[in-house]
Order: structure tokens, then C-alpha cells, then sequence
């Protein structure tokens, strides 16, 4: 049986067997034996004279038993049910010499470097599990919306952001690089006949389905070579990308927000014992500060964002905030807002959403010169359809917009972004035959799962964080 089958149907009298890790072992008698289906751990209790003593020497912590006996209903606190061993076997051993999770505080960074093994810790447990369930809580968003699933390519030809942060694919050897005749590399030779790269992003692909199958989205592996050494950016990271024809900006905003609510909701009546978890260790982490450096309770957090409205807010009014703003005045922002069109940093949205509102809050109507070129052009000609979410403790969860959907106004814009028109013909085919107002967005999932657990490293909660200068295990 599994622990969390136990702990649920709690089967007094039962004969069972179970399987998992040593958490610990206490006076010769106790084991605290966790297999991963819950945070709880079984405690298996034995009877020191009845057992071989070389055989519990072995059971240490991280050591792998199986243990077999009967359930009985437990005096101490903190469990019901616990296991009345008869057998115990060792499955794998882990010598207390060498293995490096002991019980007590490990830091963070420390189960960075121990990435293998930090998924027995129950901070690390109970992450993964919420993770898991908000993948499933979206997926179950989207079917109960009537959207479809598209697996949009992870090797492409195209740079869908425009923002030339991309990995290479290629098998040429790059000792022996083959070269055209004015010395350039001849990427004609290889795999696929042209230059390609892990995608950054799969709404261009996922805008040509949603002009066929009407709401389509995709979750899955993005790839950025951004070099950004921060708590909230990842190489390799996973995105979900709706895409809704007939849908405008406010639609879109409007789809986002309904998403959101839903899946942090989900988290909260599924996931309530590792969320609790969770929130004792965000407090525990807090207890040192002083109180206005504490973030809100983890749990009063989720519920906060799931039952408000949030704000929307255009770029022009937020700049507006932003300007007359205290640490704006009193230059405490590494970048001081001086003028309309300036691209907000992080420190600007921390405060429109931390200080100002109070709230998460939609950005929309950003300058067209700092977004991408496929965003619809406001009639003013100088803002795009655009929209930022963002929320506290995190930033930009969301972004997305409106696209430009018609043909004349898109050919310009890729050749002031200077994009190889020919590359893109396909994606300009979709205005020239049946267009439409459609409207899409991305949502990072690491930073959703870092703002639902409070984790606040993005590398806490993906399993293998890809980071500059780092691709271990
Ligand atoms: O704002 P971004 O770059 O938007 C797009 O890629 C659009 N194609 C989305 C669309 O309209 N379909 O990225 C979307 C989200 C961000 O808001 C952020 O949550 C996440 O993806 N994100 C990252 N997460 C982790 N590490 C990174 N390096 C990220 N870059 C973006
Ligand atoms: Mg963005």
C-alpha cells in the first residue's frame, strides 16, 4: 500500500506491506518512512529485540526498506495509524558517511548542487507534487473551455520573439564548418538544410492552428539564451500559449485572469496539505525579517489573487504612477522613469503591483517599439495591443496581446523589425487567406508554480534548472 492510502483509509488491524525512504530513525524504535505519494510520513515502529540488530543498524536515513506488519491505531501525537513491523528488508542502503541529506535545515542552494536527490526532501516533495497538479489543472482549464492541444514544434526555423536569444541546432562539426564561396558558413549542409533553433516560443505556429481549429493552446518546452542571472529566469522553461480566434485584447485579458483564478484555486482544494507545508516553510524563512520585508502568508496570498478582480491598467497611466511615484522622485529606482516609452524593469512593475495597487495588475497598450512585431497597432500608430500580467513577488506571470491581423500592416512591421520576410511566409499567408482578429498569450508555468508554492527561486521548482553556465545532471 501506498502511505497516502494509509494515512487516508487509516486500515487498523490490517496486514500490509509498504516500500519508501528513512526519513529518520529514533530510539531504536521509531521510523518516520515517506514514499512520495503524500508529505506525511508512516511511522513504523519496532521492536528492537525481536530484530536482527545488523539489520537496523542499516536503516538510516535515505536508506530504502520495505517493511511488512499490521496497523494498529497510534498513542503518539502526530499520527494515527502507524505500522507494527514484523519484517523488515533493506532494498538499498545509504551510508550515513557519505549520503548528504541528514535530517535537518538543508539551505536551498545546497539542494541546488544535490538536485538528484533534493526530490526526497518534503519541501522538495511537496513542490513537485503541486506542480504536477496545476500541469493537470491547466489542461483541465483548456479541454472544460472547448480549447484543443496543439504540439507545436521545438526545433524551428524562426525567431518568434525577435529577440535573437536562441540555442542553434545543428550537426555540422564545428572544427570542420562547411563554407559557401564568400566564406560564410554554409548552412545548406546542414541537418535540415537551413539555420534552425530550439524554440523560443510556439505561438507563431499556434496562431496558424487557432485560424483553423478556433482555440487552440500549447504547453510546452521554451528555450531562451538570455544571459539572466535571475530568480525568475530560466534557459529552459515551460510555457502554455492559448490562442483564440475572434478574441480582442480584453478577451484575452479577461481568458488570462479566468485561467489563473482557476488553476490557483485548483491548487488550494487539491493540494491543501503541501500548500500548508509550504506555508510554514515561506514563514519560517520570514520569521528573521522584520515585518514590512515579510511577503503575505502563502495561503492568504493564493486566496487574495483568486477572489480579486485585478487591475487593468494602461502603459500611458501606468507611466503616469510610476513618474510621480516616491522612489521615482527620490531616485531610489536603478532606472528613474523619465519618460513615456521607457520599458519597465522590474523594480516598476514591483511597485504598481506591491506598492500601488495593491493587486495583480494588467499592463495593456504598450509602446509599439518595445514588443514584438506581430502585435496589433493601436490607431494612435504608436502603441500595440498588448498586455503584461503581473503579479506580486513575481512580476510578469503573463504576457500576450492582440496580433496584427491584417496583411499591409504586418509586411510593414517585419520589415522595420527587419525579419526575413521570406521566412515568414507562411505566417503571412494566414492574412492573406480568411483573417481574423485573434488574440493569444504565454504564461511562464515556473513562475505560476514559484508564485503558488512561495518558492522564491525559479530554480526550486523545475526539477533540472537550465541557467547560464549550468546544465548539470
Ligand atoms: O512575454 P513572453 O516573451 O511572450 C511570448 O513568448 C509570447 N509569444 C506569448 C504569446 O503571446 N503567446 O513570455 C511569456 C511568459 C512570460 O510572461 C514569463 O512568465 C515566461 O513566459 N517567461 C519566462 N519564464 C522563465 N524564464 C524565462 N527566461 C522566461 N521568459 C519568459
Ligand atoms: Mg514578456
Amino acid at each position: 500500500m501506498d502511505i497516502k492510502s494509509i494515512v487516508l483509509s487509516e486500515p487498523v488491524g490490517e496486514k500490509i506491506e509498504v516500500k519508501g525512504w528513512v526519513r529518520t530513525f529514533r530510539s531504536n524504535r521509531f521510523i518516520a518512512l515517506n514514499d512520495g505519494s503524500t508529505s506525511k510520513n508512516l511511522q513504523v515502529v519496532v521492536d528492537f529485540d525481536q530484530m536482527d540488530e545488523a539489520l537496523l543498524k542499516r536503516v538510516t536515513t535515505g536508506a530504502c526498506i520495505a517493511v511488512s506488519g499490521s496497523v494498529a491505531e497510534s498513542l503518539g501525537a502526530g499520527q494515527k495509524v502507524e505500522l507494527i513491523a514484523d519484517k523488515l528488508e533493506i532494498l538499498g542502503d545509504a551510508n550515513p558517511e557519505e549520503y548528504p541529506l541528514q535530517p535537518k535545515k538543508h539551505s536551498l542552494e545546497f539542494l541546488r548542487e544535490i538536485a538528484h536527490l533534493r526530490p526526497r526532501t518534503q519541501t522538495f516533495g511537496a513542490v513537485f507534487r503541486v506542480r504536477h497538479a496545476m500541469q493537470f489543472a491547466i489542461h483541465k482549464y483548456f479541454n472544460d473551455n472547448g480549447f484543443f492541444q496543439v504540439h507545436t514544434p521545438i526545433v524551428t526555423g524562426s525567431d518568434a520573439e525577435g529577440a535573437g536569444e536562441m540555442f542553434r541546432v545543428s550537426t555540422l562539426d564545428p572544427i570542420n564548418l562547411p563554407k559557401t564561396d564568400d566564406g560564410e558558413v554554409n548552412w545548406k549542409e546542414d541537418f535540415f538544410g537551413k539555420e534552425t533553433n530550439l524554440t523560443v516560443s510556439g505561438q507563431l505556429e499556434g496562431e496558424l492552428f487557432a485560424m483553423g481549429l478556433g482555440k487552440i493552446y500549447t504547453f510546452g518546452p521554451t528555450f531562451r539564451a538570455e544571459n539572466s542571472n535571475t530568480t525568475r529566469h530560466l534557459a529552459e522553461f515551460w510555457m502554455i500559449e492559448p490562442e483564440v480566434a475572434f478574441n480582442d485584447l480584453f478577451d484575452n485579458m479577461t481568458l488570462a485572469e479566468d485561467c489563473l483564478k482557476f488553476t490557483i484555486n485548483y491548487a488550494l482544494e487539491h493540494c491543501a496539505e503541501d500548500l500548508e507545508l509550504l506555508a510554514k516553510r515561506q514563514d519560517d524563512e520570514e520569521k528573521s525579517l522584520p515585518q514590512d520585508k515579510r511577503t503575505m502568508p502563502l495561503l492568504e496570498k493564493l486566496q487574495f489573487v483568486a477572489n480579486n478582480e485585478f487591475v487593468r491598467c494602461s502603459y500611458t497611466e501606468a507611466i503616469e504612477i510610476l513618474k510621480n511615484s516616491k522612489p521615482n522622485k527620490k531616485k531610489k529606482f536603478n532606472y528613474i522613469i523619465e519618460e513615456w516609452g521607457a520599458d519597465l524593469q522590474s523594480e516598476h512593475e514591483r511597485y504598481l503591483v506591491e506598492k500601488h495597487f495593491g493587486k495583480p495588475v494588467i499592463l495593456y497598450d504598450y509602446p509599439a517599439k518595445i514588443k514584438a512585431f506581430y502585435m496589433r497597432l493601436n490607431d494612435d500608430g504608436k502603441t500595440v495591443r498588448a498586455m503584461d500580467i503581473l503579479f506580486p513577488g513575481i512580476g510578469e506571470i503573463v504576457g500576450g496581446s492582440q496580433r496584427e491581423e491584417r496583411y499591409d500592416v504586418l509586411k510593414k512591421k517585419i520589415e522595420e523589425f527587419d525579419i526575413e520576410e521570406e521566412s515568414m511566409w507562411w505566417y503571412l499567408d494566414t492574412r492573406k487567406f480568411g483573417t481574423c482578429v485573434h488574440s493569444g498569450f504565454g504564461l511562464g508555468f515556473e513562475r505560476l508554480i514559484s508564485f503558488v508554492t512561495g518558492m522564491n527561486n525559479i530554480r526550486d521548482v523545475i526539477p533540472f534548472p537550465r541557467t547560464p553556465k549550468n546544465a548539470e545532471f
